[in-house]
């Protein structure tokens, strides 16, 4: 398949800092309490080109907060997180200093990969940010669609992904910060199939689409289908498709949920670190090449 580069346009309304050659920037200098819609259709295009925008130096509450992330789109639906009170699409992160053991989201994953309309945008706030840790690293799965050889791409184009919640309902309700929903438990039956090589659904370009959900192939059995698997998890991990996103109080970050992978470090005992979270919805993810 031909790979689709898209020229990135320049933005005048902020400044723009690319994080990495491969994915990521940082916007400074502009306000989401105040965000016009040109604004915000010129954050939304730097998204659909870098995937995930780190903008800094923003003051929000969680009303505020909600009120930005909607002029982005409708929510997803969360079926795992019990939400904030007054919110129904938000949810509060909390790890205390007292806090001990692994973190949500440490492990390289999509969010909601498994359901099947997965968000098409994840937004975070930084609440309170530790001093120094709590980064958190994405990898893009364009450019590493894009980094495969000839001869892999074509081992995988046709190939569908069968991805399952199972576990996940367990996993967040050992985190005493990631309060979850009792009727969260259907998400063990939730097995959902997307195409390996989808396309994002402006710009087209094509990128893999897979995560610690994806348990096997349609018509392979899993053992057939994971060596397969893990050499494209680990092929999307190398460093030159990643950038590491350093936060800092009144940090959003957003990103563009099926184009990338993403893991939460966790590097800081004894410090408290809390985000908001919201996601927006967005369409199914595509097959490349019109499949
Ligand atoms: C997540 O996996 O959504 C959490 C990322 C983070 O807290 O940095």
């Amino acid at each position: 398949m031909t790979i689709i580069t898209n020229p990135i346009p320049k933005f005048t309304c902020f400044e723009l800092r690319p994080l990495t050659g491969s994915i990521g920037a940082e916007i400074v200098g502009i306000d989401l309490n105040a965000a016009s819609d040109e604004l915000i259709g010129n954050v939304h295009t730097a998204l659909d080109h870098y995937h995930v925008l780190a903008i800094r130096d923003q003051s929000l509450d969680p009303a505020a907060f909600h009120e930005v992330a909607r002029k982005f789109g409708p929510f997803s639906g969360n079926p795992i997180h019990t939400p904030l009170d007054g919110f129904d699409d938000l949810v509060r992160f909390t790890r205390s200093a007292e806090d001990r053991g692994p973190v949500v989201g440490e492990d390289w994953h999509m969010d909601l990969a498994w359901m099947e309309n997965p968000p098409a945008i994840t937004m975070l706030y930084g609440e309170e940010i530790p001093a120094v840790g709590g980064d958190t690293l994405f990898a893009s799965l364009s450019a590493a669609y894009e980094g495969l050889s000839d001869a892999m791409r074509s081992l995988i184009h046709n190939l569908i992904g069968v991805h399952s919640g199972k576990g996940v309902y367990a996993l967040n309700a050992a985190q005493k910060a990631f309060s979850v929903r009792a009727s969260g438990h259907v998400a063990d039956d939730i097995e959902s199939q997307h195409p390996v090589v989808c396309c994002h659904p402006k710009t087209k370009r094509p990128h893999l689409y897979i995560s610690g959900s994806l348990t096997r192939f349609v018509g392979m059995t899993e053992a057939e289908s994971r060596p397969i698997i893990e050499f494209l998890k680990s092929h999307a991990q190398r460093l030159e498709f990643t950038c590491r996103l350093r936060w800092a109080p009144g940090t959003v970050t957003m990103w563009f949920n099926p184009c990338l992978m993403h893991a939460a470090i966790n590097d800081y005992p004894g410090k408290r670190r809390v985000v908001l979270r919201t996601t927006v919805a967005g369409s199914p993810p595509m097959a490349a090449g019109g499949r």
